[in-house]
């Protein structure tokens, strides 16, 4: 028996296969690739590798899925679905959290503290799903005509997911899908895999017919890119990179599918000289550090009022020391390894460019390779002082533990500096004072700003970008909205 069977059910030793039409397939080409364990390497299970015919096989049937009865289905009976849905997750959470940290190494604390983040979600969903509703228009028409609009789902989803949270990911694009009528094909992250195929179990589980969520798992080159220049594909919903989001968009253009795109960032987290420093140290350095700094909408460009910068960053620096860095399985750890071999050498380039650039590290600065940790990809929580705007670890996207740190010396100026970045997904203001907090709030160009927090989220509330960072909105009513189509309908009464 596999040893991996002992620490997760949901890794028997068998290859895990695609999710199709409710039925559990191996790729055609026969191939499949390795989900490991980015903590110790260890090999956690073989994974069907889908390619451009799986793609189709799985478009296929939710296209029958979607033109059957799923998208007459009365609301409140997706509603149930949905409900029950979040019932099967919450129930299984402890499962989820235990696949999601073998597979791309969250903390468990992180990855338990998923729970109400994921069935919160799936409830919002449920919640929405008897909620939508079109209008009814009075027009200036002579004559008499009754003009209404109707809200229909927009059909068959492409959902392609990034790895660094798989199981919110996954719920954010079956959530909508689900509570619209819509009906998804979901390609994970090559990285991780593991918790979507699960999770699409567990739709069958809770009711969910087959066809309507579909899982292919596979490389973002073939089976991805198949996905997105699929034409019987209505929309396309991915989060990732912003180059990865412009071969997107590019690939969408041959039936116009519609698309949105959550990517990456670069996010100003500015602080005041007349902040709660007890509070801003541990926020801004956690609104980095969490996940390894792998979170889209990260605080990387910390701006510091320089007559607070060397006291500031010299607290935040001792503060990154204090956090443990290990195996994610350990209880007590607050930073996990990072994703992969190509994430770790991302990251341990730019901290070699932030020292050619004449940054300094404060903290960390190097991979950790001691004992065990040579097995893993870890890098510790680094603070890099005597930033400068133009520097390449002040402007590229680094997806890892890294605080690039920069001072400033009046508002106007750090709008203008802070705002100076192709993206624009997240911001945070530490200030005690209402006026400046109201005057950031319109003034930094993103999609969210937290004042005296950072990464609050919650399902009833938009996430999603300016410029780079991309377009549409994920949670909230207008998240539903990019899952729906209007259409006008004209009655002549006279
Ligand atoms: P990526 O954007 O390439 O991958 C995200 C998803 O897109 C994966 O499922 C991947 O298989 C798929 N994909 C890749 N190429 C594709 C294509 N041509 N057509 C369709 N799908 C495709 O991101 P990756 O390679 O995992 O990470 C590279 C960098 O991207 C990271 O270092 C980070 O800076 C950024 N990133 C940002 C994320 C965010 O949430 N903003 C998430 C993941 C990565
Ligand atoms: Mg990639």
């Amino acid at each position: 028996m596999n040893v991996m069977a002992e620490v997760h059910p949901f890794l028997d030793g068998k290859p895990k296969r695609m999710l199709i039409d409710g039925k559990r397939l191996e790729a055609v080409s026969g191939k499949t690739f390795e989900s490991r364990n980015p903590a110790t390497g260890e090999l956690l299970a073989n994974v069907a590798e889908g390619d451009a015919e799986d793609i189709n096989l799985a478009v296929a049937a939710a296209r029958r899925a979607f033109t059957g009865p799923w998208s007459k289905l009365k609301p409140a009976e997706r509603q149930r679905l949905l409900l029950r849905l979040a019932d099967l997750v919450e129930e299984n959470i402890e499962e989820f959290a235990q696949l999601d940290t073998l597979d791309m190494g969250a903390p468990i604390s992180r990855t338990r503290a998923g729970r109400q983040r994921a069935t919160g979600m799936l409830r919002f969903y449920a919640g929405m799903a008897t909620a939508l509703h079109g209008e009814t228009i009075e027009n200036s028409l002579p004559g008499d005509y009754v003009s209404f609009t109707l809200k229909e789902p927009v059909g068959v989803v492409g959902a392609i997911i990034p790895w660094n949270g798989p199981l919110s990911a996954s719920i954010w694009k079956i959530g909508p899908a689900l509570a619209t009528g819509c009906t998804v094909v979901l390609k994970p992250a090559e990285e991780a895999p593991l918790t979507p195929l699960r999770l699409a179990e567990l739709c069958l589980e809770a009711g969910v017919p087959p066809g309507v969520v579909n899982v292919v798992p596979g490389y973002g080159e073939t089976a991805g890119a198949a996905l997105a220049s699929h034409p019987d594909v209505d929309k396309v919903a991915f989060t990732g990179s912003h180059l990865t989001g412009q071969s997107i968009i590019r690939a969408s253009a041959g039936n116009l599918k519609r698309v949105s795109l959550e990517l990456g960032g670069k996010s100003p987290d500015i602080v005041f000289a007349d902040a709660d420093l007890e509070q801003a140290v541990p926020g801004s350095g956690m609104a980095v550090f969490a996940n390894s700094g792998q979170i889209c909408s990260a605080g990387t460009r910390l701006f510091v009022e320089h007559k607070i910068y060397d006291e500031f960053v010299g607290r935040v620096a001792a503060f990154s020391k204090t956090l443990r860095v290990g195996d994610g399985r350990d209880p007590k750890t607050q930073v996990g390894p990072l994703v992969s071999r190509e994430q770790l050498d991302r990251v341990t380039g730019y901290l070699a460019i932030g020292r050619q650039e004449g940054a300094r590290p404060l903290s960390g600065g190097e991979r950790l390779t001691e004992g065990d940790m040579a097995k893993g990809y870890f890098v510790p929580p680094t603070v890099f002082a005597g930033v400068r705007d133009n520097m390449r670890i002040a402007q590229e996207e680094i997806f890892g533990p890294v605080i690039s740190a920069i001072p400033f010396t009046d508002i106007e100026e750090v709008i203008e500096r802070g705002n100076k970045t192709q993206f624009g997904l997240g911001s945070g203001v530490w200030t005690r004072d209402v006026g400046k907090a109201h005057k950031l709030a319109r003034s930094i160009r993103a999609g969210s700003v937290w004042i005296n927090c950072y990464q609050a989220m919650d399902p009833a509330v938009p996430f999603g970008g300016y410029k780079m960072s991309g377009y549409g909105r994920e949670s909230g009513v207008q998240h539903l909205e990019e899952y729906l189509n209007t259409k006008s309908v004209w009655i002549k009464t006279d």
